[in-house]
């Protein structure tokens, strides 16, 4: 039995999002700025797309920008803005446990001399809001928080973090990559000035995203070309991804209610047997975390080599971000929650979708009773 849990990282599409990608790659292959009937029915496709991504957030299609991806959805947000508005100001403010897509992007801008402040986290990983409300000046031009953490599936106040922007000159900025799909967004409600999200976490392809930006916010292209997606975007766009990402977003939005309701059980369960039957274990994921994410250590046991046990066994899980996962071993998320060693070392990130099930769930239990306390003895 193959056992996925690694769903953070990314998801296996479902298969009738794969049969959409196939037909559109099959009969919808033609280039939408193409002036002919095959173009504008390729044309017809990527609005119709755009419709559907725009009705998930709340947003208008004209707001919507097809990307390759979160990450270049965190990039075009987050430099496209600075860029664009420089004049406004040069401080840009974000927090220490983003995704490196966000991270990197602040680096680079701050390489060309914009003045920026990491905000710290609690020990749960929520940003400190006093830290963040104190470096907000005059000069403050864009704000930008992750909705849900990758690691430790923090849920992020994203209401009350708005609420400190004036969304005239300084905007906000959301990277909800990890949050789509699972909880309701709403860009007006929330007001949020530019998101990101991405359709392989939500049981889409792979390399396809969109960026929403708020009707009359200025923000700069970083890739220059065929100015396809209003000028923002140019390169010829990926159709059958895009029909495949709208359709497993109509999926995914659909069945949120259901599969919110089954995942959470899934992942109490995880959680509730694990302590319950195991020594020493913590849960590094806070109460009210996103229901698809549950981080637990099991001190004295390396989670790299329970990793690799684990996928012996048929379970495949992750120490962290799988972006980071290969660079640097241990989670810079839990060190900047500031917690133990031995649990940082220890942490392994197991992230559910709605194609788990309550047997799968069992098993790694069952598997995870027989190596912990056996890890342990030969680790000691
Ligand atoms: C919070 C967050 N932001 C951004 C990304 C990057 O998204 P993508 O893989 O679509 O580039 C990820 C992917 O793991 C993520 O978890």
């Amino acid at each position: 039995m193959e056992i996925y849990l690694d769903n953070s990282a990314t998801t296996a599409v479902y298969p009738e999002v794969a049969q959409t990608v196939y037909n559109t790659m099959l009969q919808n292959y033609a280039n939408p700025s193409a002036l002919h009937r095959m173009g504008k029915q390729a044309e017809d496709l990527l609005t119709q797309s755009r419709k559907i991504i725009a009705s998930t957030v709340y947003g208008t299609p004209s707001e919507i920008y097809f990307t390759s991806g979160g990450t270049e959805s965190d990039n075009i947000a987050i430099i496209g803005y600075a860029h664009a508005n420089k004049r406004s100001g040069n401080r840009i403010i974000t927090q220490t446990t983003e995704h490196a897509a966000v991270l990197e992007a602040f680096a680079k801008l701050e390489e060309e001399g914009f003045e920026v402040v990491r905000i710290g986290v609690d020990s749960e990983g929520f940003p400190l809001l006093d830290e963040l409300e104190a470096a907000i000046d005059d000069n403050t031009i864009l704000l930008s928080f992750m909705y849900v953490n990758n690691e430790n599936g923090a849920i992020f106040p994203i209401d009350k973090i708005s609420a400190l922007c004036d969304h005239k000159k300084c905007m906000l900025h959301v990277d909800a990559v990890q949050a789509y799909g699972k909880i309701p967004i709403n860009v007006t409600k929330s007001k949020i000035d530019l998101l990101s999200v991405s359709s392989h976490k939500i049981h889409g392809p792979n390399g396809i995203g969109a960026l929403y930006v708020r009707k009359g916010v200025k923000i700069n292209p970083i890739v220059f070309g065929g100015k396809q997606e209003q000028g923002l975007r140019s390169g010829t766009e990926n159709i059958a991804a895009v029909a495949g990402f709208a359709k497993a977003a109509q999926m995914k939005l659909a069945s949120l209610d259901s599969d919110s309701q089954k995942v959470s059980e899934l992942k109490n369960t995880l959680i509730k047997t694990l302590c319950e039957t195991l020594e020493n274990v913590v849960v590094n994921s806070p109460e009210n975390s996103i229901y698809s994410i549950a981080n637990i250590s099991f001190p004295g046991v390396k989670s790299e080599v329970l990793l690799h046990v684990l996928e012996s066994n048929g379970i495949y899980v992750s120490t962290g971000s799988a972006c980071n996962s290969k660079k640097n071993k241990f989670s810079y998320v839990l060190k900047e929650m500031k917690l133990k060693n031995d649990v940082i070392d220890s942490a392994i990130r197991f992230s559910l979708s709605a194609m788990n099930t309550k047997e799968e769930i069992d098993q790694v239990c069952k598997v995870l009773q027989k190596e912990v306390p056996l890890l342990r003895k030969i680790m000691r």
